[in-house]
């Protein structure tokens, strides 16, 4: 695709569909509406973290690795796709979950087990203060083993993984361009920042002057995510010497929508899960993809994208985390 483009692993199932949602236009009275179904990337990889990580893995394998160890939540999507992958390509995966989970594993957490990972719990107040430690005594253990283990930052998002939506705008684009839509906005959730640097310079690198790209945060405010993301964007330009010119003004923030904080659903969002699987028959889940399109049905409604400009979301996955909040998201009863 582009010369500086590293090595991958083809793991996702792609080019992922571009499709309209004609009967959710047809609800909301206004607006062209498409989503880019990165949630189809594969049903035990779904979701955007595969796209990071095909890059991630194929680094790993040259380098002789045999684990990836990585960290998150009990229902993080990222820690999931991980332990698939690694179960695919005959990897161990180590997982260090905070904090410590209750009851039943549900959602992802299930699925880590189920595809062989190795979780290690910690409250979250002790990961956070001693997280070097405990990051670089599990690492000097699997060494002991005689393992060769890889670190993968939160959420993939690290400068090769990048490449992961890089590339993802390029497919994009190039779908756009065969549904004669030359101008419109892209909606993505914005968390470990991984995601939209790499959209951010994918649009760059292919100069899509027609895709007007928005980053809806869902953890943490705008601040913290133009620095992430900026520096996210900077070392990876450095890194694989892309071509790009970048400023922090590339960075397009819809805010106010993370709500009283990361993974704390709030009812317009629970109405944005329930409103698309009813119209559509498609799932968001109450982390990221339903309070990011809870942004975009805002822009809709009060016409904030230009020119009624049709706009995209990228559907980046999370369902499974669905099944590990029951009592939220049922449906009021008729
Ligand atoms: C389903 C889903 N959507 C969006 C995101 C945000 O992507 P990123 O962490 O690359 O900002 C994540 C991961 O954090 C995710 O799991």
């Amino acid at each position: 695709m582009y010369p500086q483009e590293p090595d991958r692993v083809s793991l996702a199932a792609l080019p992922t569909p571009l499709i309209r949602l004609q009967r959710l236009e047809r609800e909301l009275g206004r607006g062209q509406i498409w989503m880019k179904r990165d949630d189809l990337t594969g049903l035990e990889l779904s979701g955007n973290k595969v796209r990071k990580l095909e890059y991630i893995v194929a680094q790993a394998l040259a380098d002789g690795c045999d684990a990836l160890v990585t960290e998150g939540t009990a229902q993080s999507n990222h820690c999931r796709a991980t332990a698939a992958v690694c179960a695919k390509m005959g990897l161990q995966s180590v997982l260090l979950i905070r904090p410590q989970p209750g009851g039943v594993p549900a959602g992802n957490h299930l699925l880590d087990l189920l595809f062989g990972a190795k979780v290690k719990c910690f409250p979250r107040e002790r990961f956070e203060s001693d997280r070097r430690e405990i990051v670089d005594s599990v690492l000097a253990d699997l060494k002991k083993a005689g393992r060769k283990p890889r670190w993968v930052p939160m959420g993939a998002s690290e400068p090769i993984g990048c490449w992961g939506y890089i590339r993802a705008i390029g497919e994009l684009a190039e779908q756009l361009r065969s549904q004669a839509l030359d101008q419109c906005d892209v909606i993505v959730p914005v968390s470990s920042g991984g995601t939209f640097a790499g959209a951010v310079l994918g649009k760059l690198m292919g100069r899509f002057q027609g895709i007007h790209l928005w980053g809806v945060p869902v953890s943490d405010d705008v601040a913290f995510h133009t620095r992430e993301v900026g520096d996210l964007c900077r070392q990876t330009i450095e890194r694989f010497a892309l071509p790009v010119d970048f400023s922090d003004s590339e960075m397009l923030f819809m805010n106010s929508y993370v709500g009283e904080g990361y993974a704390i659903p709030y009812p317009a969002a629970i109405d944005t899960i329930r409103l698309l699987a009813r119209t559509e028959g498609i799932l968001l889940d109450p982390v990221y993809t339903a309070k990011a399109f809870c942004a975009l049905l805002d822009g809709v409604r009060d016409d904030r994208f230009g020119n009624s400009r049709p706009v995209v979301f990228i559907h980046t996955g999370g369902i499974f985390s669905d099944f590990a909040w029951p009592e939220t998201l049922l449906p009021e009863p008729h």
